[in-house]
């Protein structure tokens, strides 16, 4: 063992548990791109004031959860904690958006904040996003809450609800905020509450403890202060969805961790990794970043799916996701000679499409079966010194024992026909 140890509020992805986590990326990934987004990849680190003007100086990401720190060169950047305010920030550095909107685009990465460590809450963790940069359209923000269903849905997720709000519009949220704030100003609440109230008053909403929920009967809610276009736009947006069969439930009291969120919001909750809903992916629309970064007005909506969470929820629910590769066969070599000539077969069949893997190292033929066994691969490939004499090959099928001479020379046309 080594005497070094991972940071605390990380872990290593080994395997065999490393496969469900390829699998579950894959399968966020695939019905992105086949529905028209394309890949970005942008650095994990940006410059600290991009985070705090996108995320929110107010905000718990940015007042307790940034890794900042600043450069032998005095640049001050921080390990990113979310992807949008990047992802925004290159589409916009490099004029994507300078053609047709909008402009689709989905990542796959780490990212990081200092969390208080607890099951699915991690300090390096997984994510994989998409956001649709450039179009109001109520039909896009169903597009994602759509995908995002399918994703769930498809990976075989039962046990989850799409939580969805509005937060309406630099118009009528301004209007709303007030009146909220009137409310909690009349309520018993502590200082740092208090504060919060007059900083970020819809946060005072998400608020878990019992002596605040109770207070906050009767409280204003957002969905009977939409301006308009506000309403109407929800109401599509819930048609869409009501018409694409996913189900959904309102909540008014939806508030997000992020400032940017205008209008549609939403979480994907999982009641089985804590015990009380936590959020496997969430995400919504974020009308004004845009211009909050120095750019152009340009209305966008977009997810992020926590990888990490998502594969807690699957083993919650008893589910397993199909591990990625397997290997078709496991070549055992008897003897030197064996040794070389197999070697050479493993790069023939490799060549040749078929997935295979090597007895490596002076094993016994015991010892070498066990390994075969254990790599999962569905043929073994024995080969002595007696079977290059008779140029002949031993194949045997791991799952039932069973095993046949074939051919040397008709090997990888065999075990191609026993692949179909
Ligand atoms: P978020 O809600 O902060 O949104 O994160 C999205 C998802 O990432 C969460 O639902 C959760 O599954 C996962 N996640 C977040 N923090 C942690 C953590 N400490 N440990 C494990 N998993 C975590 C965003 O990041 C927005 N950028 C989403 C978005 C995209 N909105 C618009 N576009």
């Amino acid at each position: 063992m080594s005497k070094f140890q991972n940071a605390p509020g990380t872990f290593d992805l080994l395997p065999p548990d490393s496969a469900a986590f390829l699998g579950v990326r894959e399968a966020m990934t695939a019905p992105l791109r086949a529905a028209g987004y394309d890949y970005i990849e942008t650095p994990t680190f940006e410059s600290t004031a991009l985070f705090k003007r996108g995320v929110g100086e107010s905000t718990d990401i940015v007042t307790k959860e940034m890794y900042s720190f600043t450069t032998r060169g005095g640049d001050d950047v921080t390990l990113r904690p979310e992807g949008t305010a990047s992802v925004l920030r290159a589409a916009l550095q490099a004029n994507l958006i300078r053609g047709s909107l909008p402009v689709k685009l989905w990542y796959s990465g780490s990212f990081y904040r200092y969390e208080k460590q607890q099951r699915g809450r991690y300090r390096h963790f997984s994510q994989v996003g998409a956001e649709a940069l450039g179009a109001e359209d109520p039909a896009l923000d169903a597009e994602l809450l759509i995908i995002g269903d399918d994703i769930y849905r498809g990976l075989g997720l039962t046990e989850y609800s799409l939580l969805l709000n509005s937060l309406g519009d630099q118009k009528c949220r301004p209007v709303y905020r007030e009146k909220l704030q009137e409310f909690l100003r009349g309520l018993d609440l502590d200082e740092e509450t208090r504060k919060r109230a007059e900083i970020n008053p819809l946060r005072v909403l998400d608020d878990k403890r019992e002596a605040v929920q109770r207070q906050l009967t009767g409280v204003p809610l957002i969905s009977d202060n939409l301006c308009e276009e506000c309403r109407a736009y929800h109401e599509e947006v819930r048609r869409l969805l009501t018409a694409a069969g996913v189900k959904f439930l309102d909540d008014p009291k939806l508030v997000r961790g992020l400032d940017y969120y205008t209008r549609t919001t939403f979480e994907y909750v999982h009641s089985g990794i804590t015990g009380s809903p936590t959020a496997i992916g969430a995400g919504g629309r974020y009308d004004g970043l845009s211009e909050e970064l120095g750019g152009p007005s340009l209305p966008s909506v977009g997810w992020a799916l926590g990888v990490d969470r998502t594969v807690l929820a699957l083993h919650a629910e008893g589910r397993e996701v199909a591990a990625g590769d397997q290997l078709d066969v496991f070549a055992v070599p008897l003897g030197d000679q064996a040794r070389e000539v197999l070697f050479e077969l493993v790069t023939t069949l490799r060549r040749s499409g078929v997935a295979a893997d090597f007895g490596y190292g002076s094993k016994g033929i015991k010892a070498a079966m066990k390994a075969a066994d254990r790599s999962g691969a569905r043929y073994a490939l024995v080969l002595g010194e007696r079977d290059i004499a008779e140029n002949i090959i031993q194949i045997k099928e791991l799952a039932t024992g069973e095993q046949e001479s074939v051919s040397f020379t008709d090997i990888v046309t065999t075990i191609q026909e026993k692949l179909k």
